[in-house]
């Protein structure tokens, strides 16, 4: 008997990455699973191989989470296909780099919609979900460091962050009282398709793991190992936190 054996798991932007490997320990741990994506390519494909390879049950709903009618029908989907949502995980997000001065209007709006406006309004619905139908879920965010640490040329995607940590606070106040929990947990660097970029040049990657007290990388599994600790009944008195995943990056300091 798992830990998620019973219970039903949506995870917005899990067709590769930190998504993928968050899908994959539900489903190791007995949930069946909705995965998501943008666009159903071969990174679905894969993801639903690894999850039915565990035994568990996956369902794939092609969406873009920026959408308040799109978010709606996704929980309705998600309860028509497997009866019933357990746990909402917000991990899909986008980051584009750009100097302050350069940034557009549409790279904003991209990237404030999908990190914020996404998870605001489908954990709107999990909660309209869980209120209409008297059942007790948990909600559990990928932020980043960045809810809390600058990140020059990425200043929307901290707004973003920074703001779903506040959205997280107020609603642990709110959703309390139903016995919903909701945390955040807060990534370091991971090695995930977002930061191709980054795995691809090794000075940039030298310079970031000597500002990590573990000297590396994290996996996806190791941000997972923790986001399913935080949907269990293991945290079952944990609400309101960040939980970082950084290898120590965060609090780092040296005088070398
Ligand atoms: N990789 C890191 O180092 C790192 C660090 C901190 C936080 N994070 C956060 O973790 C989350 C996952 O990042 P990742 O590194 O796995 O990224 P990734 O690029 O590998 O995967 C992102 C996933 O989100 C999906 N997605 C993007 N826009 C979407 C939309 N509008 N609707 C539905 N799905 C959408 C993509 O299809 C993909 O499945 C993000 O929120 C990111 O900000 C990542």
């Amino acid at each position: 008997m798992g830990r998620f054996s019973g219970k039903v798991a949506l995870i917005t932007g899990s067709s590769k990455g930190i998504g993928r490997a968050i899908a994959v320990r539900f489903a190791q741990e007995g949930a069946n699973v909705i995965i998501n994506s943008r666009n159903n390519d071969e990174h679905v494909a894969e993801t639903i191989r690894q999850v039915e390879e565990t035994g568990a049950k996956v369902h794939f709903i092609k969406s873009d989470i920026s959408k308040v009618e799109v978010v709606y029908a996704m929980v309705k989907e998600s309860v028509e296909v497997f009866g019933k949502l357990d746990i909402l995980v917000n991990n899909a997000g986008v980051e584009i780099n750009a100097p302050f001065w350069e940034v557009t209007e549409k790279d904003y709006d991209t990237v404030m919609n999908i990190n914020l406006k996404g998870m605001f309004f489908l954990t709107q619905a999990f909660v309209r979900y869980m209120m209409e139908n008297n059942v007790v879920g948990v909600i559990v965010n990928n932020s980043s460091v960045h809810e809390e640490l600058p990140f020059p040329n990425f200043t929307a995607y901290c707004a973003s962050k920074g703001a779903m940590q506040m959205v997280m606070r107020n609603l642990a106040v709110e959703l309390g009282p139903l016995n919903i929990r909701i945390n955040n947990v807060a990534p370091g660097a991971i090695k995930t398709p977002i930061n191709a970029d980054l795995l691809s040049k090794p000075e940039l990657l030298g310079t970031l793991q000597n500002n990590i007290s573990l000297r590396r990388l994290g996996e996806p599994e190791d941000v997972a190992g923790v986001v399913a600790f935080l949907a269990s009944d293991d945290a079952k008195y944990v609400t309101g936190s960040t939980y970082y995943v950084d290898g120590g990056l965060t609090f780092h300091y040296t005088e070398q």
